[in-house]
């Protein structure tokens, strides 16, 4: 008996690049999902081309058309529950969600921050981590609560802040473990595998990490 896929809702409003590695690992059998719906509040948001390119349904929901955060909300829920979506993925969505979307999906929201939570919340993480002097980061998958960027924590990667590291140079490194863990945090959901505990996601059935990383190495 084939699983029923888990039916995501991916919301954008950038560039997408978190939406084409969720779109690849589906294509290459690593992902037990199907994308009902890409929504972005962005019309001209490269994610919704790269939803187009691959035969995905899209919505654009334009924030000025309502009154409030809520009612914008509650657009997104309509959209989100006539396309029968099961877990919403936040994929670069620069808007924070109110409890409108939260009530209604409740530990069913992920999202994606490029800093190793609770460090460097908000914007321009990579400039606060490399004007911090951090000698690591990396990008954290969590649960979304009512707070920004405070829910519990999924999956995290670390790279290294390399003393040269520009914004650009450490948001590049960093996009490049996102697309490697937001797959696979979903990939785990599908399969049952998180538990919540308060604040705390245990992962069933899984190894531990070994070893430790310096930096600078010193070696
Ligand atoms: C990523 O850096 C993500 O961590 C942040 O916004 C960016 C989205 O990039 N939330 P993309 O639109 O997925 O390429």
């Amino acid at each position: 008996m084939s699983m029923s896929k888990l039916r995501l809702g991916i919301l954008a409003s950038g560039s997408g690049s978190n939406l084409q590695a969720i779109i690849d690992s589906i294509k290459c059998g690593n992902l037990p999902c199907e994308i009902a719906v890409v929504v972005s509040d962005k019309p001209d948001a490269y994610a919704l081309k790269r939803a187009e390119l691959h035969g995905i349904k899209t919505e654009a929901v334009q924030s000025k058309t309502f009154q409030d955060r809520e009612a914008f909300d509650a657009e997104l829920v309509r959209i989100l529950k006539d396309h029968n979506v099961e877990l919403v993925v936040l994929a670069g969505f620069m808007r924070v969600v109110t409890r409108i979307l939260i009530n209604t999906f409740p530990m069913r929201i992920m999202n994606i921050h490029p800093a190793l939570l609770p460090s460097f919340p908000g914007l321009h993480v990579q400039k606060k981590a490399i004007e911090y002097g951090a000698k690591f980061s990396g990008c954290t998958v969590h649960f979304v609560d009512e707070g920004v960027d405070t829910g519990p924590i999924i999956i995290q990667a670390v790279v290294p802040v390399y003393d040269n590291d520009t914004e650009e140079t450490l948001s590049a490194r960093v996009l490049k473990e996102e697309h490697r863990i937001y797959p696979y945090a979903i990939k785990l959901f599908a399969e049952g595998r998180l538990e919540v505990t308060g604040r705390r996601v245990i992962v069933k059935d899984h190894t531990k990490v070994e070893g430790t990383l310096d930096n600078p190495p010193q070696f």
